[in-house]
């Protein structure tokens, strides 16, 4: 009996002892997101760098030899991810807001071979390598040896955690491995690399940790498009990322509305999304530079994008009738093709809203919401559907340093709907209402964009660069419209 107590006492004593050991060893202690620092060296940043003597490449290298590949990632957001005068004023402002730590954090997303390396960490290009100004480069995602998004301080992909590994030491001299979704051949590489097969390059989980953005500090998911991605049926049906956005438009929209994949050899490197004011005004820098080829490339990206949002929705029209008279009118916006909400992303930032406008047989309006202010801002009264973020003090916030939480998020999901109500009141003897409803499209708020281009640092100059002297109305896309005509009696 005895025994058996001093047993039961070891046993407990020895459960406290590795209790306390557990608590010592879990790297941070009070916080939420606790962060292993050991692991994460370039914290905020979740980016892992295995060094060896292998160095980054340029692009321009690898374009040798797969020019095809090269041709259709240089007019894309990823090459211009870091050269982007609109990232590089944000970047501006938040290194002044916050200090220098909080770089190192947008530049892995943006730059991330030139941020493990140490070349950058802040904002400006100047005197910065041709490996750092390619931004999401072709050595970033086909150097990427493993994931770590199981051990992020959220669980969850976020903040750029994947393995950086673009060779091996070897036994003379350095050896560059790329790795790709394909069992190599024998002659893979040319002499100029060795590769390896992953399993993940052909799945979401490669676009998931820069598609993933928490706050620097607080984890908050800032941008949650892979998880929106993950929760929806094309995550189901196997449907990943690549299979619409590393595509032309038409497979695009096959993929979308089959939910299947696309063949083999019908992927591309176009990562064409929405973002078409980038590249409209890259564009027009690329040809004030004089080079014609990469603004043909461009406005081909510019094209694809209009015509991507113009495929994303589809609207309905019901009329409500109360007491056998009109009173309400239901707009239905449907997500019909965007693997993840819509919008995506930056849904604080990006603006989509219904501008709706009903008028009686003699032309007299009875319904108008939704219209641009004279200053180009929305009306407060708009129907929109993206989200507005605010700070911990939960006062309205936009900068992504200092927004910690949405005080609304009205984005629609994958295959769903959102409805929006509209009253009516039409004077006696109307018989029936015109209703004419548009969604529409901007990269952001007016006053947003404009406080943004003037952020930009001083070697980026926006006159010289990109002939904008004044900073234009931000273009607007009409996603879809639709028209119908409608009883005031049932
Ligand atoms: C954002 C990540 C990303 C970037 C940047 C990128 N690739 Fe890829 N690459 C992929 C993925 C994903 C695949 C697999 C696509 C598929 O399913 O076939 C791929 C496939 C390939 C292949 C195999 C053949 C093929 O086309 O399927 C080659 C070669 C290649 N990439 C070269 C390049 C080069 C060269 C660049 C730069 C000019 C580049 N990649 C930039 C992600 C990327
Ligand atoms: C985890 C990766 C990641 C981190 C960290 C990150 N970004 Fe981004 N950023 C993205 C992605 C992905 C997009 C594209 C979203 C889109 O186009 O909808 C983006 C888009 C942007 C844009 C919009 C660009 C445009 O032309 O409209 C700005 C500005 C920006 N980021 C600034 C920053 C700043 C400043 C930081 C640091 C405080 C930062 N980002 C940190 C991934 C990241
Ligand atoms: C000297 C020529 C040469 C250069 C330079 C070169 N490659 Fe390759 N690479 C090849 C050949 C040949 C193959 C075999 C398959 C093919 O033809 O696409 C290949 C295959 C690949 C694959 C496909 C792996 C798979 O899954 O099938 C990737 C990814 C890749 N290269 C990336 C790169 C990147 C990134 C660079 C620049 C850092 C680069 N290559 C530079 C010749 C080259
Ligand atoms: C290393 C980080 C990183 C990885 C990996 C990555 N992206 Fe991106 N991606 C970015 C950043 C940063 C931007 C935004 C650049 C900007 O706007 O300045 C972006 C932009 C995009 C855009 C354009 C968005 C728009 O508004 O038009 C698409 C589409 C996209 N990525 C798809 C993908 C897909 C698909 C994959 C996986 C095959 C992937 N990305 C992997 C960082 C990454
Ligand atoms: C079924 C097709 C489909 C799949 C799958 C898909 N997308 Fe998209 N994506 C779209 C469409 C359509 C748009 C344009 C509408 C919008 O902005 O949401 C878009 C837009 C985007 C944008 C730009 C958002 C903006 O407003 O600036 C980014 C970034 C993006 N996708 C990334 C991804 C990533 C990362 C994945 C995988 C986790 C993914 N997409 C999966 C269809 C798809």
């Amino acid at each position: 009996m005895q025994r058996h107590l001093l047993l039961i006492c070891v046993a407990a004593i020895m459960l406290i002892i590795a209790c306390a050991v557990a608590l010592a060893a879990s790297p941070s202690s009070s916080s939420v997101f606790p962060v292993d620092r050991d692991l994460f060296k370039f914290y905020p940043s979740l980016m892992v760098y295995e060094k060896t003597k292998a160095n980054f490449t340029e692009p321009e290298t690898c374009a040798g030899c797969h020019q095809q590949q090269y041709e259709e990632w240089h007019g894309s957001l990823h090459s211009l991810a870091f050269v982007d005068p609109v990232y590089q004023g944000e970047m501006n402002k938040a290194v002044k807001a916050v200090g220098k730590e909080i770089g190192r954090h947008c530049s892995s997303c943006h730059t991330p071979a030139a941020t493990v390396t140490g070349e950058v960490s802040g904002p400006g290009l100047k005197g910065l390598s041709p490996v750092a100004k390619a931004g999401v480069s072709c050595d970033v995602c086909h150097s990427v040896s493993s994931l770590n998004h199981c051990r992020t301080p959220s669980k969850e992909p976020e903040n750029g955690s994947l393995v950086l590994r673009p060779g091996e030491d070897g036994k003379d001299s350095p050896v560059l491995v790329k790795r790709g979704p394909h069992k190599p051949a024998e002659e893979c590489g040319g002499g100029f690399h060795e590769c390896k097969q992953t399993d993940f390059h052909v799945k979401a989980d490669l676009c998931a940790s820069c598609h993933q953005v928490y706050h620097y500090d607080k984890h908050y998911p800032l941008e949650a498009t892979y998880l929106e991605w993950k929760h929806s049926p094309y995550a189901q049906k196997d449907i990943h990322c690549q299979d619409c956005h590393m595509v032309d438009h038409d497979t695009f929209v096959k993929t979308a509305d089959s939910m299947t994949k696309p063949q083999r050899k019908e992927y591309r490197h176009y990562f064409n999304g929405a973002n078409y004011l980038l590249y409209f005004l890259s564009a027009e820098a690329a040809k004030k530079s004089g080079d014609k080829q990469q603004s043909v490339r461009l406005m081909k990206q510019y094209e694809m994008a209009v015509k991507r949002l113009q495929k994303a929705a589809e609207l309905e029209i019901t009329p409500d009738y109360r007491n056998g008279r009109l009173a309400e009118v239901k707009v239905r916006v449907k997500n019909i093709r965007a693997g993840h909400n819509l919008p995506t992303s930056l849904t604080n930032v990006r603006q989509m809203w219904l501008e709706v406008r009903a008028t009686d047989e003699k032309g007299k309006v009875v319904i108008a919401s939704g219209s641009l202010n004279k200053d180009g801002s929305l009306p407060s009264n708009v129907r929109k559907f993206n989200s507005d973020g605010m700070g911990s003090d939960t006062h309205f916030a936009i900068d992504p340093w200092v927004v910690t939480a949405f005080s609304s998020h009205e984005t629609i999901p994958p295959k769903g709907f959102k409805d929006a109500w509209f009253g009516v009141q039409v004077p006696g003897g109307t018989k029936q209402v015109t209703i004419e409803v548009k969604l529409r499209y901007r990269q952001a708020d007016q006053q947003v964009a404009e406080k943004l281009l003037k952020a930009v640092p001083d070697d980026i100059n926006l006159s010289r660069d990109y002939g904008v002297t004044q900073i234009p109305v931000l273009p607007v896309v009409d996603m879809i419209s639709l028209k119908k005509v409608v009883a005031v009696r049932q």
